[in-house]
């Protein structure tokens, strides 16, 4: 199949220009400032849109279970509503449960997505053990694409500091990326402690308060001190604290390998909403901390101390959310996202807050070379066409009604947004058209992954 995008203004991230693209068997095959146009049927016009490189939301949690439950959105409906809002490659974080491989658990994984998924698809692998086993499975989690590894610093399953500098030693010997959920366990567990023991546990705010801004603060430098004595770069998932902030932006002034992603609900709301009534719908690990961090990570945005902007889509229902009204605890932790990160961080980019091409940095090209997919991530010949159609024009309202996951909730209810895609094209197929789905299940590949370009390889 051939076709062209005829028109449009694309835009990546080292600048835009108009031009005409066309699409062969899914990759972009010539990008001009005009191509002949082989018959009308050939041709869509995008005359006053923007062409921009599909997104890639790089941390989500899919199907993915939660004490007694699952996250709402299973391979299918999160990848429906992530090429609804212009992503064309969703990264799924895979748990590991103590005694299997993590190669299984991602076997596991991929037999759910490939029936399911509907753009493509990719996995980094999760550790909640260090131990010769495990520390042996790097190579070969490597060798078949998997090229980056989540730990986590608190939870249940999270690594003490024995296990997670072990743990990047050995990722660094085999060119894996660690990315970190940066919360102080101990701080989290003492400030939990005594809010249970006072019977302050009725409101969302005492989520807010067990977890605060100093246990990511702290957690943020001891996980980039760890990674720069074991000589290995270190990749910071959702921070969410000014101080993290202040610190990363220091460690890139010395040219430490720290990365660092931040997702649109730090960027919008604080702590506040957790006061709310509905302060439970808001409960998410690190939650959304004051006014000061919502601030630096805009700077940090503006600045490139944060590279990347994923959504931790891991979402719930309103009635299990609800489970937290009497005590926090009990509530699912995680926020829904998929469909609104780039739409976003494109209407920031509308309100002159960030530039298009710093958008299209943040959310498509940064992840693609930091987590290895250089098929991905640019308008460019020879890439995947993976491309979004975008009217800066168009007038747009988030409300349930009009978002695609499973949830029966948003948090950014009525949040107005100045443009919106109008087209979603996954390696050359339209996935989405002006409102509707008009992909399929099952469409989705997985992608095998090169090494993190922190490694110097691409
Ligand atoms: O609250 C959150 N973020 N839930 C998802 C799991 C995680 O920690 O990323
Ligand atoms: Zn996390
Ligand atoms: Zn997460």
């Amino acid at each position: 199949m051939d076709y062209i995008i005829k028109g449009g203004t694309v835009i990546n991230p080292d600048g835009r220009f108009k031009g005409d693209v066309r699409i062969t068997d899914g990759i972009i095959s010539e990008i001009s400032p005009e191509i002949a146009s082989i018959t009308a049927e050939n041709v869509i016009e995008a005359d006053g849109l923007f062409v921009l490189p599909g997104g890639i939301d790089s941390h989500t949690h899919l199907e993915m279970k939660m004490g007694d439950t699952y996250s709402a959105d299973d391979y299918e409906s999160g990848t429906v509503a992530a090429a609804c809002g212009g992503i064309t490659t969703v990264f799924d974080y895979t748990l590991q449960e103590n005694g299997r491989s993590m190669l299984d658990e991602i076997q596991s994984r991929y037999l759910l997505a490939r029936e399911k998924a509907c753009v493509d698809y990719a996995f980094h692998g999760g550790i909640s053990e260090v131990n010769p086993e495990r520390l042996s499975e790097l190579e070969e989690m490597r060798k078949q694409g998997f090229t980056s590894i989540k730990a986590y610093m608190t939870y249940a399953f999270g690594l003490d500091d024995y296990s997670l500098y072990k743990l990047l030693k050995a990722a660094a010997a085999h060119q894996i990326l660690i990315t970190v959920h940066a919360e102080s366990d101990a701080m989290v567990r003492v400030n939990r402690e005594e809010l249970i023991e006072k019977g302050k546990t009725d409101s969302a705010w005492y989520h807010y308060l067990s977890r605060p801004e100093a246990a990511e603060e702290e957690a943020d430098i001891r996980a980039v001190k760890l990674a720069l004595a074991a000589g290995a770069p270190v990749y910071i998932v959702h921070l969410g604290n000014a101080a993290g902030e202040t610190y990363i932006s220091s460690c890139k002034e010395k040219e430490i390998r720290v990365y660092a992603e931040t997702c649109p609900q730090y960027l919008e709301f604080t702590n506040e909403v957790y006061k709310r009534g509905d302060g439970v719908r808001f409960i998410c690990s690190p939650p959304m901390k004051g006014e000061q961090s919502r601030d630096k990570l805009w700077d940090g945005v503006r600045s490139g101390a944060i590279d990347v902007i994923s959504t931790d889509h891991c979402p719930s229902q309103s009635y299990e959310k609800e489970w937290g009204i009497s005590d926090f605890t009990k509530a699912p932790n995680g926020l829904m996202g998929i469909e609104n990160m780039y739409p976003y961080m494109l209407d920031a980019a509308n309100r002159g807050m960030i530039s298009f091409e710093r958008a299209v940095e943040l959310c498509s090209n940064n992840p693609s070379k930091l987590f290895g997919c250089s098929q991905k991530g640019n308008v460019a010949v020879g890439k995947d066409a993976d491309l979004v159609l975008y009217d800066p024009q168009k007038h747009f309202t988030i409300t349930k009604k009009n978002m695609h996951s499973r949830t029966d909730y948003t948090i950014y209810e009525g949040k107005e947004l100045t443009g919106y895609p109008v087209m979603t094209v996954s390696r050359g197929r339209i996935v989405y058209r002006e409102g509707e789905f008009t992909g399929e299940a099952g469409y989705g590949r997985l992608i095998r992954r090169e090494t993190s370009c922190c490694y110097g390889m691409n």
